[in-house]
């Protein structure tokens, strides 16, 4: 039988326009992606993207752990497997929690497809259209995405140099309630926070917690970069310190790969169970076969010490982007100092937009994600974050240089003219997650 070549149907008409769920509306595509597409090519330096570099990892003794994989366990490893997870990996899982204090049992965790399937079953199983989520301000923008997607509120908590603010959090609350509104969780990245780099020091999270106890609030600490200290040891997670009041979101993508996609979610048990329900109705299990690999990882290789090696790398390409910032950012900016993670936070001169300035500086040969992504109210626009993950120290610092020349022509521009020069001033916070922006 022959068949017509196909050809690419026509993407302008879409007949089902009217037929869609109204919770498609919640999903809403990157307002800069068309520029992420150009910031892609090799003559732009990206400080755009998140995406881990793992160049170093031992690809081939991989490929010996998985060749030995599928020959000793493959009939397993490619068949269906427990919604809940495989339990061999359940109890690897825990002891990698054990490395920031939490002390948990394997029957807790519910294994799932990155943490972005975390959060989007930890979503499913609480929230129901119109809920609030309160979430620190700024907050990462795949959790925005799919907070938007189930219809949810997000009202976001301040935060200063030490993370969410204790104060703010007990306000937003009671605000809440007050309001007739039920405030379902707190979403909360305390060790690095996407995109601040913020650090939650012991002392606040204790606080966070007395508050959260105080109004009955639920926890979700989402941590994908605890062991991505830089600087000092592991603070304990938020999880360690409470059992009841926390759900707790790790993630292998940063300490090994993320292409496994494989994450997970340790709950108290009730809500585990109803989290393995999700999880059966989303996916029947999670991908089995990346979870015998990301085990035998486990077990066979030196992952610690694979970890320290990508803390040596990440620590030369953050301090490559701090010194280039001091260097070379005029006066009136400012930026975090952050003590691990991936991403540095800048805060512009006053009258400069972020957003309206990303297709200059990708004409300048550089890129960078506005700050109104970070938020679900169009707050941002003073701020882009950097990511320092993935180019190398020497093009970090040529980014950082060709950044700055944008910056600094603005600023003359604003300092001469005094016009918000921007169409988009204050506008669209683009929440939607596109690729390559996580
Ligand atoms: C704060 C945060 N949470 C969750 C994720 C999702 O990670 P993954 O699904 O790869 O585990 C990311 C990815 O960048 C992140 O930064």
């Amino acid at each position: 039988m022959s068949l017509p070549e196909p050809t690419r149907q026509d993407t302008r008409l879409d007949r089902y326009v009217s037929s869609y769920a109204e919770r498609t509306n919640g999903m809403r595509a990157s307002a800069v992606r068309a520029l992420f597409a150009v910031a892609n090519r090799p003559e732009v330096v990206s400080l755009a993207g998140g995406m881990p570099n793992i160049a170093d990892l031992p690809l081939d003794a991989l490929a010996d752990t998985f060749k030995e994989l599928v020959l000793t366990k493959g009939i397993q490893a490619m068949q269906y497997g427990s919604g809940q997870g495989e339990p061999m990996l359940r109890e690897h899982i825990c002891e990698v929690m054990a490395l920031e204090g939490v002390v948990a049992h394997p029957d807790d965790v519910t294994v799932t497809a990155g943490s972005q399937q975390a959060l989007d079953l930890v979503t499913r199983i609480f929230c129901d259209p119109g809920d609030v989520i309160l979430a620190e301000a700024p907050s990462y923008v795949g959790a925005l995405g799919t907070f938007g997607s189930y219809q949810c509120e997000v009202v976001h908590v301040a935060m200063d140099e030490d993370g969410l603010v204790p104060s703010a959090l007990r306000e937003a609350a009671l605000a809440c309630r007050a309001a007739g509104k039920k405030a379902k969780f707190l979403y909360t990245i305390p060790n690095f926070n996407n995109p601040s780099g913020i650090l939650q020091p012991i002392e606040r999270r204790h606080e966070l917690l007395a508050v959260a106890r105080e109004v009955g609030l639920l926890v979700v600490e989402d941590n994908p970069y605890g062991l991505l200290n830089l600087d000092t040891d592991p603070v304990p997670a938020m999880r360690s310190l409470d059992d009841e009041q926390v759900i707790y979101l790790g993630s292998f993508s940063k300490t090994f790969a993320p292409g496994f996609r494989v994450g997970w979610v340790l709950a108290p048990h009730a809500v585990r169970e109803k989290l393995v329900l999700a999880q059966e109705s989303a996916t029947l299990c999670p991908p089995v076969f990346s979870q015998y690999a990301v085990s035998s990882y486990l077990e066979t290789q030196d992952w610690r010490r694979q970890i320290v090696a990508f803390k040596d790398m990440y620590r030369a390409r953050r301090d490559a982007m701090l010194d280039a910032l001091a260097e070379y950012m005029p006066e009136g900016t400012t930026w975090t100092q952050p003590a691990g993670g991936f991403f540095v936070w800048v805060t512009l001169p006053e009258g400069l937009d972020s957003q309206a300035m990303l297709p200059r500086a990708v004409t300048a040969r550089v890129a960078y994600t506005p700050g109104t992504a970070f938020y679900a109210d169009g707050l941002g626009s003073r701020n882009m974050r950097l990511s320092f993950c993935f180019p190398t120290p020497e093009r970090i610092r040529e980014g950082v240089r060709r950044l700055a020349q944008v910056v600094n022509h603005e600023f003359e521009l604003h300092q001469t003219f005094g016009l918000d020069r921007s169409p988009m001033h204050h506008g669209g916070g683009a929440v939607g997650p596109v690729p390559d922006q996580n």
